[in-house]
């Protein structure tokens, strides 16, 4: 790190102190999901598992709850219930970074964890920072041990990138196959379309373009966070695509996350080939979700873990922004396909968690002792269901209708601008729901399909109503330590 890196570490260093002084008095700070020790966080980026230790960088704004300058913030765990906060490793300390750290991924290789990210420059004019005025240099970080990092070296440039693109061009995400490396990049072209660029390389430091994804018709104007997998014999395209018009049933939020199934590896792509946007599936429904990225660990776990929050949406968490903090991560996500579907499973290890179980009978108004917990319910077979939480006036409703319509609804205060969110679901056969303080996550039919979502009761107490179950079963859930 040069010399501004190290005064911006320093700087970083005071607000997560005093990030800390705040937070004992901080109803909404999260207990079991990852968020920052102070000022802002958003993507999840570099996510590995390398030497036993799983990583796990994040956009980070620590100067500013609101955002502002990009660096990477980093967290480290064995076993997902305890945590390490390391010291920032990145920040926009070069010229070819001097706008942001942005987005990136890890990629192990030989012992060693090299980090690929965007650097992004906007530069000093009158410029519209689409087609001009921006620059988004593709940069490697090297790390023997996960903890020191060496200098940052500039792999590409505009140069290196097709002249029918805009300046959007980032997020690299790296894997090998056949004994060649390959990276995933989002972009836009010009003229406003969302595509991914694939590049080669032999030895991780010499790229060059390859080939590009697209779909046949438009399919938003930019594509961010792409990932490519396979999983369980599939080849499954992820990416955040922007400027899809919402739908009654889908693409509810401001900008989408979701994956498709490709009928063959990006490697194998010809012109003629197309990405079948009709195979595409939101990866969440909440209100709060973007920009997951996945990664395999040691066991040979696919996991996924989002952004549990979006940019430039109508509702806020400013609960959080007057304690000097904003965003957080979503649980860490098994990924299988199962009979044709994508299901999401948060990590066993989660179940370290679960201290006192609660019991609970349908049609009972039950008061919480705690906070914090898990339920897992099974619906009565082919009738309406509903589980509402309280809190004085304020309400979050589950509840599954007649029309088969799966709903999340939350009230005024608590959801500050957040309301309904809703899909089609044939039947209702399973639900977990994790409750942290100020962040829920919905499981539905086995992880078939999730909602996340931030919302702000006024209190600690809370009740809960199930109606329309057979079965209920309730934890409280402990804090993870360190986070
Ligand atoms: C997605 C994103 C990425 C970018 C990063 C900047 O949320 O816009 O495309 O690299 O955030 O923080």
């Amino acid at each position: 790190m040069n010399e501004k890196g190290k005064t911006l570490l320093a700087e970083t260093l005071k607000r997560e102190k005093e990030g800390a002084l705040l937070a004992a008095s901080d109803p909404y700070r999260l207990k079991f999901h990852l968020m920052p020790k102070a000022g802002w966080m958003n993507d999840p980026n570099g996510l590995c598992q390398f030497k036993g230790v799983y990583h796990v960088f994040y956009q980070y704004s620590p100067l500013d709850a609101k955002g502002g300058m990009k660096a990477w913030g980093h967290q480290t765990t064995r076993d997902f219930i305890h945590w390490e906060h390391e010291p920032a490793p990145l920040f926009p300390d070069r010229d070819f970074d001097r706008s942001g750290v942005y987005s990136g991924s890890a990629f192990i290789h030989d012992d060693r964890m090299y980090l690929f990210y965007t650097g992004n420059v906007k530069l000093d004019g009158d410029y519209d920072y689409i087609n001009n005025g921006r620059e988004a240099n593709t940069i490697l970080v090297e790390s023997g041990d996960g903890h020191r990092f060496s200098d940052k070296e500039l792999l590409m440039t505009r140069k290196d990138y097709p002249d029918d693109y805009t300046c959007h061009i980032r997020d690299p995400k790296v894997w090998e196959e056949d004994g060649r490396f390959y990276m995933i990049q989002g972009g836009r072209k010009t003229g406003d379309t969302g595509a991914a660029l694939i590049f080669g390389s032999q030895d991780l430091r010499h790229w060059t373009f390859e080939k590009e994804l697209k779909t046949d018709g438009y399919f938003g104007y930019m594509w961010e966070c792409p990932d490519y997998f396979e999983l369980d014999g599939e080849k499954v395209l992820s990416f955040s695509p922007q400027g899809l018009g919402s739908e009654r049933y889908r693409f509810q939020n401001v900008y989408q996350s979701g994956h498709v199934v490709l009928q063959k590896s990006p490697v194998d792509f010809t012109e003629d080939d197309r990405v079948d946007e009709s195979t595409f599936e939101e990866w969440d429904h909440g209100f709060d979700f973007y920009a997951p990225q996945t990664f395999l660990d040691e066991k040979g776990r696919r996991i996924l873990i989002g952004w549990a929050g979006v940019p430039d949406a109508d509702y806020d968490n400013e609960p959080t922004v007057e304690r000097g903090w904003q965003h957080a991560l979503t649980l860490p996500r098994v990924l299988h396909v199962k009979n044709g579907k994508m299901i999401q499973i948060p990590v066993e290890e989660l179940e370290e968690l679960r201290d006192e179980a609660f019991k609970i009978n349908a049609g009972e108004k039950k008061r919480l002792d705690r906070e914090t917990f898990e339920m897992a319910i099974r619906p009565e077979t082919g009738k309406e269901f509903q589980t509402v939480f309280e809190c004085g006036c304020e309400k979050i409703v589950i509840e599954y209708t007649k029309d088969c319509v799966f709903r999340l609804q939350i009230s005024e205060e608590a959801g500050r601008g957040r309301k309904l969110r809703e899909i089609r679901v044939d039947e209702l056969r399973s639900l977990r729901i994790f409750m942290d303080t100020s962040l829920i996550e919905i499981y539905v039919n086995d992880g078939e399909n999730v909602f996340t979502s931030r919302f702000y009761f006024p209190r600690r107490d809370r009740t809960v109503c199930v109606e329309g179950a057979d079965r209920i079963k309730g934890w409280y859930l402990s804090e993870m330590e360190g986070n």
